[in-house]
């Protein structure tokens, strides 16, 4: 094990945690201890394919005390009970987006931590990129004066077309707010602060998906939550956003994330990566010139939060991609799925800080 490296145990060996496992290799402050799955034998591929120490059982790894951090890579629906039961084994805990379906659940969870005195973190942690953290200094610097407006759009047609066991994406839980919304909101929420009410529409376009990837091609799946939002945030700061998330939309050519400036305009990268690019338009100066990323991790870097967490940990910090953030996020994601139904403005409770930047010698230092 690597010298005061925390010790991580995944919960969850699909298809995401393949990038987790071979980053995780990359910061010395993280140590891949074991792994678990439902299905033991996912768990034994990815332990032989990464050299992971030990495979257990789910219950097994949640009580190993040898574990100092629980990564939690199910999918969204079992996302509450695993980060629940690994606070109260006395565990930290880094989940995948969302935190959890319900806005209730994620409350438990934030207190469940305070009480135990642990850390909860959640992914994404593309916000800590290259890309959007370049954004991030652009803003504080001033380059576009006051941020007063922005869209983000994340428009595509589901995801049954390759992903293996796609189901979960259209039940509740699922849907392109909770399952895209994170990354795009999340960025939004660290570039300009946090959402004091929203409103919107959210409708299922298509009753029935059929699975045309393998090995469940053919399978018909029922649409339970909606599959297109789109909805107005309103920010503490003043400024005021349009967000658009859809699994509906067989093409567009709208962008990822634009913020509109007193002086001019941040054109963001996508938000689901972490590198570029990044332009600006600012008359007289830049006509939508690409602007050099300045900080490090522009490569696919999940679990860079996860690193963040454990440096959070070991210094006595908050983590960057931190509960109380994942809270706000879930709950404007709900806020825009109800707010046409409901037929009003929903005001957001909670509120949370904008996570510190990354400076711009920590590169490569979690
Ligand atoms: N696939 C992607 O490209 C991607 C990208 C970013 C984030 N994510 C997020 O990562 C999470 C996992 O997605 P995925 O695509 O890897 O899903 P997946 O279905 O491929 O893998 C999930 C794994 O979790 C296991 N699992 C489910 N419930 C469990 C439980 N209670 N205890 C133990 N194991 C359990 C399943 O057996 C499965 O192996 C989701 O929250 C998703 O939103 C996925």
């Amino acid at each position: 094990m690597k010298k005061s490296a925390l010790s991580i145990g995944v919960i969850g060996c699909g298809n995401i945690s393949g990038i987790y496992c071979r980053r995780i290799k990359e910061f010395p402050v993280l140590s891949l201890a074991a792994c678990a799955d439902l299905d033991r034998a996912k768990a034994e591929a990815r332990a032989n394919e990464f050299n992971i120490p030990t495979v257990l059982s789910p219950d097994e790894l949640l009580l190993n005390p040898s574990i100092d951090i629980i990564l939690n890579l199910t999918t969204p629906q079992a996302h509450y009970t695993i980060a629940r039961r690994a606070l109260e084994a006395g565990k930290h805990v880094y989940n995948e987006k969302p935190l959890c379906v319900e806005l209730h659940e994620a409350k438990t969870l934030l207190k469940l931590a305070r009480k135990h005195r642990r850390l909860i973190a959640c992914a994404p942690d593309t916000f800590l990129g290259a890309g959007l953290q370049t954004c991030r200094k652009l803003i504080d610097d001033g380059v576009i004066g006051t941020p007063v407006a922005a869209t983000a759009f994340m428009m595509c047609h589901g995801h049954e077309s390759w992903h293996p066991n796609p189901e979960f994406y259209y039940q509740h839980g699922g849907g392109p707010m909770l399952d895209m919304g994170p990354y795009y909101l999340t960025a939004l929420v660290s570039l300009l602060g946090p959402v004091a009410r929203v409103c919107g529409s959210a409708s299922i376009s298509f009753p029935t998906r059929t699975i045309t990837s393998q090995p469940k091609a053919g399978t018909l799946i029922t649409v339970e939550t909606p599959t297109h939002i789109q909805a107005v945030l309103e920010f503490a700061s003043g400024a005021c956003a349009t967000i658009i998330t859809s699994f509906d939309v067989w093409g567009a050519r709208l962008p990822f994330i634009e913020i509109y400036g007193s002086l001019g305009t941040l054109s963001c990268p996508d938000p689901n990566t972490f590198g570029g690019p990044v332009k600006l338009y600012v008359p007289g100066k830049y006509d939508w010139a690409e602007v050099p990323l300045i900080h490090g991790y522009a490569e696919n870097y999940r679990g860079l939060g996860l690193a963040d967490l454990a440096s959070a940990i070991r210094d006595k910090r908050p983590a960057r991609a931190n509960g109380d953030l994942a809270l706000h996020v879930l709950e404007v994601m709900h806020a825009a799925i109800n707010a046409g139904r409901l037929g009003k403005y929903i005001k957001i409770k909670s509120s949370c800080a904008r996570p510190a930047p990354l400076s711009l010698n920590q590169n490569h230092s979690l």
